[in-house]
């Protein structure tokens, strides 16, 4: 059998993993997020959460990975717990259904360097125009799907690692640039107030609930792409310092994503951010306000504008390649299928899977209003109905799974001795003694509410918050 391939060096396995972790879900999903609820309410709850909650999920998925050196499903046979495999199971199909949609969106952005490039503003005012050319967008939603493909089809270190090591800090780079940048346009100190100062009296269920389901689709947890990815590290690394590596480095992004567009709000709304004229919030404030910004910048708008979406789109890319990594280990691992091979038949289904996500725009009546849940007034088109099962409803439930697993059938003495392999002195520190308990309680009892609250609330109109 040939080898599995692994990450070459330490810095290669957190560039993948914190590429992974990096994606629309920072750039795009944080600062609209924000915009919607609570401004700076909602960052402070979002980094409680990453901390408290989500860190034990991804320590215990990474260790899973590297002590089994398998894909999610084969992971729980190797551990001995055949019957558990479903929750790798779970974990491929949301990875399948999300890639599927994940890679529309992707698409838009990539057109999107286009147009702003040529100084072709006005896309933005017919953003839904522009959604419903489904040949065009689908050719750009295509291309990228087959970047994701090659870099995926190269291997770990090849691909997955090579790419990030250069993607990663170039997106970092051209972040702070943009970020000095929107620090200089005139009102940009109201959008920053607007973004940083908690007023502590916005935070209520929603903003909780929000903030906690964006940081888990943001640090990529509960669907086993950090147990693949884990899967490709050496025995030698700390899997503790790293994973703290990797969410600070996602937070860092996501921190930066707002320094970046809010600025640009203060900026297009005259210092009246939140005023309603413009979407502060959802995909209008990338794919809508952000655009009227770089027009009105003037000269040089339109490399502001096409750099601000090549850097969307390297940061989808990494994500893109770690969710395609996961069915696709799955394949080469438990059906002994050649990576290249694997690769292209995954990655074309997965792009057929996402057409109806693609035409669901207005393009065809049927998947745009394609379903109307319990108690609500308004259809959800079928990319919004995947979003809603799979980032919604089977990441949190994913996650509870993991760390359940972990704690009382795997059992925590094993998961601290992996844990302990290239950390000498863990056993006895605080961190043990957090990890014990949060994978024990903190988080499987927050992730179970949370995944029982999302299914009442989004499928029966049962808002208990
Ligand atoms: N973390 C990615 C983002 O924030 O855009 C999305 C993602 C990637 C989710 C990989 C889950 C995953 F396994």
């Amino acid at each position: 059998m040939a080898t599995r391939g692994g990450f070459s060096s330490r810095l290669g396995f957190i560039a993948a993993a914190a590429g992974s972790a990096v994606g629309l879900g920072n750039i795009w999903g944080f600062p609209a997020e924000v915009g919607a609820g609570g401004g700076g309410a909602f960052v402070f709850m979002y980094l409680i959460f990453c901390f408290v909650l989500c860190f034990p999920v991804m320590v215990t998925e990474i260790a899973i990975g590297r002590k089994t050196e398998k894909n999610p499903v084969g992971a729980f046979n190797a551990l001995g717990f055949k019957k558990w495999n479903f929750i790798g199971k779970l974990g491929i199909i949301s990875g399948f259904l999300i890639l599927s949609f994940y890679n529309v969106i992707a698409g838009w952005a990539f057109g999107y360097i286009f147009e702003m490039a040529m100084g072709n503003f006005g896309v933005a005012e017919n953003f839904s125009a522009f959604k419903l050319q489904v040949f065009k967008v689908g050719g750009y939603g295509l291309v990228f799907m087959i970047t994701t493909a090659y870099v995926v089809s190269k291997g770990i270190s090849g691909g997955i690692e090579k790419a990030s090591k250069i993607l990663m800090p170039t997106l970092i780079l051209m972040m702070i640039g943009l970020v000095i940048y929107s620090f200089t346009l005139e009102n940009s100190g109201a959008g920053l107030s607007f973004y940083l100062l908690p007023d502590l009296s916005e935070i209520n269920g929603t903003v909780v609930y929000n903030a906690l389901g964006q940081a888990f689709f943001s640090l990529s947890l509960g669907m086993g792409a950090l147990i693949t990815y884990g899967s490709y590290v050496r025995k030698d690394e700390n899997i503790v310092t790293a994973a703290a590596l990797i969410t600070i480095a996602d937070i860092t992004v996501a921190v930066l994503a707002g320094l970046l567009i809010f600025p640009l709000l203060g900026f297009i709304t005259q210092g009246n951010i939140g005023n309603g004229d413009m979407a502060t919030a959802g995909p209008d404030l990338i794919f809508v306000t952000l655009p009227q910004v770089f027009e009105q910048i003037g000269t040089g708008g339109a490399l502001v504008g096409a750099l601000f979406f090549l850097l969307l789109c390297f940061a989808a890319l990494t994500s893109t390649v770690s969710l395609l990594e996961v069915p696709v280990s799955y394949v080469v691992d438990e059906f002994n299928i050649r990576r290249k091979r694997a690769v292209w038949m995954v990655a074309g289904l997965i792009f057929l899977i996402g057409i109806p996500s693609l035409v669901g725009n207005g393009y065809s009546e049927f998947f745009t209003n394609f379903i109307t849940y319990i108690g609500a007034d308004q259809p959800t088109s079928f990319l919004g109905f995947i979003g809603s099962i799979a980032n919604d409803t089977m990441l949190p439930l994913g996650g509870f799974l993991v760390v359940f697993f972990a704690a009382y059938v795997w059992k925590k003495h094993n998961l601290d001795d992996e844990l302990a392999k290239g950390n000498p002195n863990y056993k006895g520190s605080f961190v043990q003694k957090y990890l014990n308990f949060a994978v024990s309680y903190v988080s499987p009892v927050i992730l179970g509410i949370i995944f029982i609250l999302t299914v009442l609330g989004t499928f029966f109109g049962i808002n208990l918050i």
